[in-house]
């Protein structure tokens, strides 16, 4: 049994740099992380300017935070640059507020609704393929980010901005590299100094803004109503008379954060899946097997989703060894306690999913794409906190049975026909932002399945 130390904080790296480790953090956030937990542990305090800085490198003290103590814990600090662009949507709100706005938004998460999303998935990635020629060399993650738009567009919105997509992507990127850049303090000052990435930043963040509202002022003319996300945004400032319903400004945060949020994190799994298949022949082989047995030449709907057991297991096992949010963080509200320290209000606590899934005592052999394991590991972990790609406890993924429909499907569609090999000699290296991108793009082969 430990006892509690009101003085002591966990151990970790010191230095007395002014800005704390801040210039390393900034290099390699990711490096960075995994070098501290190797020497310091399950729970290492630093400092990065004047803010005290928490990692927690095991499920248990994981859970403390995301479920047993969470309301101890807002977003707070670290998203204080999310907000920036995405304003006070669900990812970014706090407390009662957050609350009322996830309960609007749930009924375009329901599973009749998920299901109901899966042709236009399947549609676009047909699309996608039929652009495609044997032997072709293209960028796989641009591919799949232009596909998530696409399909983000059409299940949420309604629209077809397939042509928008890459001065969307050009947007997003933008935004993300300053957001790579930024870390935790002096942050919203650079944003207000006339700084060339300031000002790329806020251009890229009006180009979305623009797509958003065009899409908004069509739906309103409109008048349609199908139930999706925007409908239902539209429907609750509406029914409220504008008493206490979502403004304007409401409707655009909520609309953004999640057509971000969508696009942004399943091209990346779906990139690192087929990175993760062109090195695991066998792998490959066995999905193409379940594909042609399962679907027979057709195109997959969403009542085979759960006959494509394999392919689930394939997506599953690749966002365990690269989680496209490979950082969770939190802040807390008022001292806490975890393990034998109690650490101070306002602390920043990290969590890394990238962090546990690559700890052996977790996942045996880690650094192994194994996609019957993950099935192994997912149902017989001794805490769901071994392994959380999509976070867990009330602050989790909302989108997270959207972001399985989508990624299946999208992975059956396209290995029915299509192989993909990396073009060799092409560099690949993790680029850790706000999420885990590959530093180079992903350069691969197209080659067509006899
Ligand atoms: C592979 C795909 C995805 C991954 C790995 C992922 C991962 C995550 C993670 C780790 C969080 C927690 C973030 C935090 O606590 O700071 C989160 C939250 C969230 N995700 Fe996802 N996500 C994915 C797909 C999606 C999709 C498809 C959507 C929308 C359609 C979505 C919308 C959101 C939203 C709105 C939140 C904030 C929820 C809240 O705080 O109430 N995500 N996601």
């Amino acid at each position: 049994m430990s006892t509690i130390n009101k003085t002591k904080l966990p151990p970790g790296p010191k230095t007395k740099l002014p800005l704390g480790h801040l210039f390393s953090f900034r290099r390699n956030s990711l490096g960075f992380l995994i070098e501290i937990a190797r020497e310091y542990g399950d729970i290492v305090h630093f400092k990065i300017g004047p803010f005290r800085v928490v990692l927690l490198n095991h499920p248990d003290f994981i859970k403390e935070v995301l479920t047993t103590q969470h309301r101890n814990f807002v977003k707070g600090r670290p998203l204080e640059m999310a907000k920036e662009l995405l304003g006070e949507g669900l990812l970014t709100s706090e407390g009662e507020f957050h609350k009322r706005q996830s309960q609007i938004i749930q009924p375009a998460f329901h599973r009749k609704m998920i299901e109901s999303y899966a042709p236009a998935m399947t549609e676009y990635a047909t699309r996608l393929i039929n652009g495609w020629e044997d032997g072709m060399t293209v960028d796989i993650m641009e591919e799949m980010v232009k596909l998530s738009t696409s399909i983000a567009g059409k299940t949420m919105f309604n629209v077809d901005i397939e042509r928008e997509a890459p001065e969307i992507n050009q947007a997003l990127n933008t935004v993300m590299s300053l957001f790579g850049r930024i870390t935790l303090p002096f942050s919203e000052w650079l944003l207000k100094l006339p700084l060339p990435g300031t000002n790329r930043f806020y251009k890229a963040k009006a180009r979305l803004d623009h797509t958003i509202y065009s899409i908004i002022d069509e739906r309103r003319r409109s008048k349609w109503d199908n139930g999706d996300l925007l409908s239902l945004l539209l429907r609750s400032q509406h029914e409220n008379g504008g008493a206490g319903g979502m403004s304007d400004q409401q409707v655009r945060d909520e609309a953004l954060t999640l057509f971000l949020t969508a696009l942004d994190t399943t091209s990346l799994a779906l990139n690192w899946t087929w990175y993760l298949l062109s090195q695991n022949r066998e792998a490959e082989a066995k999905l193409h097997e379940e594909v042609d047995r399962v679907l027979q030449g057709r195109i997959p709907t969403a009542e085979d989703f759960t006959q494509l057991k394999y392919t689930r297991m394939v997506l599953g096992e690749s966002m365990r060894i690269y989680p496209p949010i490979y950082v969770i963080s939190r802040q807390a509200v008022e001292d806490f306690s975890i393990d034998q320290y109690i650490v101070p209000a306002g602390t920043i606590v990290l969590m890394s999913p990238y962090l546990i899934h690559h700890d052996p005592r977790f996942h045996p052999d880690p650094e192994q794409f194994n996609p019957a394991a993950w099935d192994k590991h997912s149902t017989g972990l001794s805490s769901k906190y071994e392994y959380f790609p999509f976070s867990r406890g009330p602050r989790s993924c909302i989108g997270e049975s959207y972001a399985w429909m989508e990624g299946v499907l999208v992975l059956a569609t396209l290995a029915q026909s299509w192989r993909f090999k990396l073009v060799p000699d092409h560099p690949v290296e993790l680029l850790p932002l706000l999420n885990l991108r590959p530093k180079y793009g992903m350069m691969m082969q197209l080659h067509r399945r006899k």
